[in-house]
């Protein structure tokens, strides 16, 4: 006789404010674990293109978030465009939110990010302050010199809101540039590079940490375009990143996941960029070169699972992002060039072309991060039309 099969049993359900390509890896990686999950957006957006369930709404729109919380057993999030006092209220009633609207408003607001950070002892970041006025950021360049970095508050990413000014004048013309689109400012001291860096630290609720290894970043215009493992850093300057980001979770009290931009200075110090409150572009290294990709990690912190290993299970690897080409071509249409390449991860997000925007990436993983670079590279270059 035919046994009829059970109903499954209830699934938990994460609620993800947030529709976009990071969502959608989410998504990925939840239909494995066989996960529920509900992204809050739209239906043009990455993750809802993809078929992963949608809510349509905005994470700015208070009544939307209550939405998603109604049926999810945890809210997270894929960016941090969130209305946080709407969220705290939402948490006074009972909804869970990984991370907190308290610790998500770090993200929301790099200019008390960098307040916070600098109160902690064994962070250093850039010398900063906020600027109202020309006159603060006169003050400010008398005090640090040129170049400095004016930074919006909020709403920046991708390097926009960064303007890096070489003098008074591209520093006024950028003043004036901020002020009309109505951004808050502050400025930054330039830092002379050695390199960037990026290290990605998940924690749950029960207060289990795990750190991944660090990752070399490479920004273009603000712009990330490249990601090699094992990062190239100076000796012991990774066990010091490790305990950096592990210092970072705990002082923060973070539920979930979070990246960490690393500048490498000349004299070989270690400062905090900025953290995100979530996965991260610098992250998607590990979907093949690491035990855990960081989409599951994320899943597994909010949801206060046992944590994966981070641990790399190749000797090396580089990421590449696709960026839309000048011509406006969409870079799907050269798949087939791009998977020729050897060992070549293509991932697609399924975003409309436009020149400049970010619309996949490709991995690939080798005997040393050269070599993993060069071919990622390659792909990258076939997909973006230069190959
Ligand atoms: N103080 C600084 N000194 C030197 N370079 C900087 C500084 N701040 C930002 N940059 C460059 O601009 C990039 C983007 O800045 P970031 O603050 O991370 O903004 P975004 O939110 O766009 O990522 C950095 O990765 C780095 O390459
Ligand atoms: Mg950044």
């Amino acid at each position: 006789m035919r046994e009829t099969p059970s109903t499954p049993a209830p699934r938990p359900i994460v609620g993800m404010v947030g529709a976009g390509q990071l969502a959608r890896m989410g998504w990925q990686a939840a239909i494995s674990l066989d996960i529920g999950l509900v992204c809050l957006g739209s239906a043009g957006d990455a993750a809802a293109r993809a078929g992963a369930p949608l809510m349509e709404g905005s994470g700015r729109d208070g009544a939307a978030l209550a939405r998603l919380a109604a049926g999810s057993q945890v809210l997270t999030f894929e960016h941090e465009l969130v209305d946080l006092a709407a969220l705290g209220r939402l948490e006074a009633q009972g909804v869970v939110a990984r991370p907190s609207a308290a610790v998500l408003s770090l993200a929301a607001d790099k200019l008390r990010q960098r307040r916070t950070l600098d109160t902690l002892t064994g962070v250093e970041v850039p010398a900063f302050t906020p600027v109202t006025s020309i006159g603060e950021l006169e003050e400010f360049a008398a005090a640090h010199g040129w170049p400095l970095v004016l930074k919006a508050r909020s709403g920046g990413y991708d390097g926009r809101g960064v303007w890096i000014c070489d003098d008074g004048r591209a520093a006024g013309q950028a003043f004036a540039e901020a002020a009309a689109a109505g951004l808050e400012l502050y400025a930054e001291q330039a830092i002379d590079l050695a390199g960037e860096a990026a290290v990605l630290v998940a924690r749950s609720p029960s207060g289990e940490v795990a750190v991944y290894p660090a990752v070399s970043t490479y920004q273009r215009d603000g712009m990330c375009r490249w990601v090699t493992l094992p990062a190239s850093l100076p000796d012991g300057l990774d066990k010091k990143i490790g305990r950096l980001a592990r210092t970072l979770a705990e002082e923060t009290q973070l539920e979930g996941l979070m990246a960490v931009e690393l500048f490498l200075t000349r004299e070989g110090g270690l400062l905090v960029n900025e953290l995100a409150l979530r996965t991260h572009n610098t992250g998607h290294i590990h979907t093949e070169a690491a035990v855990t990709s960081q989409f599951e990690q994320h899943l597994r912190a909010v949801l206060d699972l046992p944590l994966g290993l981070t641990s790399p299970v190749v000797p090396a690897a580089a990421m590449v992002n696709i960026v839309g080409p000048a011509d406006g071509s969409d870079p799907a249409t050269r798949l087939a060039a791009a998977l020729a390449v050897p060992g070549a991860h293509v991932h697609l997000y399924g975003k409309g072309a436009r020149p400049g925007r970010k619309l996949g990436h490709v991995t690939v993983c080798a005997q040393t991060s050269e070599e993993a670079l060069a071919l990622a590279q390659e792909a990258a270059d076939r997909l973006e039309g230069n190959g």
